[in-house]
């Protein structure tokens, strides 16, 4: 897969060069491109942003220094044979990034992030490369950051781990959670490794219990009770036909109920953590 990010600020991505993510450069299975977008201002402040029309606070950045940058980059990477690139916009007015999007993405062979800083880029550099590709605006959270060079490191993170033979487990990732297709999207429960005692705190028992079944009953147990503790909106969200005899159990354990048509399950008493 190939990357390109075009950015004010190139030294904000240098993780891209540590741990899984550099790995997977180091490996050939990412082939990186980081751009400082002040390479295309002809001026000599560098101008990437100016005021918005209409007034308001904040600067928007430029249409030029965008527009030549991208179709430089995009005419290099015709040139090296790539093809099929999508535009991949941070912002906090996108889509919310999920790990279905994140699959969507790790299926493409070539995406092209425009972090943006100030209020934003000119509308009408999305609008334009739109003609030409797919656009992705994504948000990585409901919380607004200074740029976008955060939310390109997590979802090339999230979409690297995806791309075959950079995890090395072809299985690691079927039981992550929010796993698109997984029968519950439920929030994974504890883990632990040695050594079995640690300042006098032991590691439950079922799990050296060497039976499979029980482990993995107890495993779902709790995620079970992390979901509804942290994300009871999964719970409310999941077709009750993803919970076995012995997740309903659980879920009234926990205090939760089915509604009376048995389409959602809802929390009906707090639980005492
Ligand atoms: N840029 C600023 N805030 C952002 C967010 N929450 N997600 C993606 N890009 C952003």
């Amino acid at each position: 897969m190939r990357l390109d990010v075009v950015t004010i600020f190139p030294e904000y991505l240098e993780p891209l060069n540590v741990s899984l993510v550099g790995k997977a450069r180091a490996r050939g299975r990412l082939d990186v491109h980081v751009h400082d977008l002040r390479d295309w201002t002809y001026d000599r402040h560098n101008t990437v942003d100016d005021t918005p029309y209409g007034g308001g606070p904040g600067m928007v950045m430029k249409t030029e220094p965008w527009g030549d940058a991208l179709d430089t980059l995009l005419a290099d990477g015709y040139e090296a044979g790539h093809t099929g690139p999508a535009l991949v916009v941070p912002t906090p007015s996108g889509r919310p990034f999920t790990q279905e999007l994140a699959v969507e993405l790790s299926e493409r062979p070539w995406l092209v992030f425009t972090p943006a800083r100030y209020e934003g880029i000119d509308r009408r550099v999305v609008d334009e490369y739109a003609t030409r590709m797919p656009v992705y605006e994504v948000s990585i959270g409901d919380y607004v950051l200074a740029g976008g060079e955060a939310a390109v490191l997590v979802v090339t993170e999230a979409v690297a781990r995806l791309l075959p033979g950079v995890l090395g487990n072809a299985e690691s990732h079927r039981d992550d959670s929010f796993a698109p297709g997984a029968m519950a999207n439920l929030l994974e429960g504890p883990v632990y490794t040695k050594p079995p005692e640690w300042r006098g705190r032991d590691i439950p028992d079922v799990l050296l219990s060497g039976h499979h079944g029980k482990i993995a009953r107890w495993r779902r147990d709790e995620a079970l009770r992390r979901t509804t503790a942290n994300r009871p909106d999964l719970i409310e969200r999941c077709d009750p036909a993803a919970f076995d005899k012995k997740d309903r159990e659980m879920l009234s354990i926990l205090g939760w109920e089915p509604e009376p048509d048995g389409r959602f399950w809802r929390r009906v008493k707090a639980v005492e953590e």
